[in-house]
């Protein structure tokens, strides 16, 4: 049974209304980059527990995840409250299969992400394994306005380090932004625009696709990836197209 360890907050920034990060001092066991763990608070005398993934990388403390607070989510509204100092429960042992051990090999690495789902990304880029294993990284983004787009200086120190072998392409749904993609994953997979503007084309032979955040991207972006013959990654049958949905 995963233990609960009481955590310290050492960093609340306010990105947006909804959005923020969290850096959180705790003594939990070691994880492998693309985990998740719970976090909880005792609320109204109840423990309520979500799962969270690491954005920060296995390395690094403190500890770091970015949130939305879900219209109406009880334990997001909670977290958002939280000041420097105040505690916060950490599951002890992290969870989940996000992660490169699950990842045949290939040559090209896209990972595809809504919102706060491009966390447990930058907690395997910033690990030397991934760099290790595939010749080019590619890391997509998508959100609704310019505000949203957050962890830039992330995107920017990768580029300087890995050159060419990483690409970055934003969407940026409900706005029309400079060098931003104005529209959906799924869309621009299936009309290839998401292709021509990385530069780089999607190929069962060398590609695989990680895909996290909202669930229906998820679903609509696996549908369009398996009519051009990329197969669901399962561990007795390897494929091409790995997920994590948020809800
Ligand atoms: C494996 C895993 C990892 C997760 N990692 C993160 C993370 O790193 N950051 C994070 O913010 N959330 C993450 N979530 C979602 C998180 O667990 C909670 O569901 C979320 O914080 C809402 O909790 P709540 O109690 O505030 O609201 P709830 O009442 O539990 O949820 C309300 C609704 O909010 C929407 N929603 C939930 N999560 C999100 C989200 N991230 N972005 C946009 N809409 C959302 C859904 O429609 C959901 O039904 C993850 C979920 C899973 C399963
Ligand atoms: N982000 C905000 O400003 C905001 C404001 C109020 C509340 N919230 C809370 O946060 C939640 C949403 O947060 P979020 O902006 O990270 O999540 P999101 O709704 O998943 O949006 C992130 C990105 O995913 C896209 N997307 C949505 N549905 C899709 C689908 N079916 N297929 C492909 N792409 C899809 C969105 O495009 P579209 O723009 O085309 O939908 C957007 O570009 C809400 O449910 C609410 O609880 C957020």
């Amino acid at each position: 049974m995963a233990q609960w360890i009481e955590g310290t907050v050492v960093e609340n920034i306010h990105w947006t209304e909804n959005l923020f990060t969290l850096k959180i001092d705790a003594d939990i066991d070691e994880f492998t980059a693309g985990q998740f763990t719970s976090l909880a608070l005792d609320i109204d005398g109840e423990r309520i527990a979500r799962p969270y993934s690491y954005l920060s990388s296995p390395q690094d403390r403190p500890l770091e995840f970015f949130f939305y607070t879900a219209t109406g989510g009880v334990l997001s509204n909670a977290l958002v409250k939280l000041d420097v100092g105040d505690k916060v429960f950490v599951k002890q042992q992290s969870n989940g299969f996000f992660v490169l051990r699950e990842i045949p090999e290939c040559e090209e690495m896209w990972m595809l992400g809504t919102g706060t789902g491009v966390a447990p990304f930058f907690s395997i880029l910033n690990t030397d394994e991934p760099w290790q294993r595939f010749n080019k990284i590619v890391l997509v983004h998508a959100v609704r306005t310019l505000a949203d787009l957050r962890y830039q200086e992330m995107v920017e120190v990768l580029k300087e380090k890995h050159g060419d072998r990483f690409l970055f392409q934003a969407f940026v749904s409900r706005e029309v932004v400079a060098s931003t993609i104005n529209g959906r994953i799924p869309g621009a997979i299936e009309d290839g625009s998401l292709e021509d503007r990385v530069g780089l084309k999607l190929d069962p032979e060398k590609s695989h696709i990680m895909l996290c955040g909202n669930p229906d991207m998820v679903k609509d972006s696996v549908g369009i990836l398996k009519a051009r013959g990329f197969a669901k990654n399962r561990r007795r049958t390897p494929g091409h197209i790995t997920v994590e949905n948020y809800w």
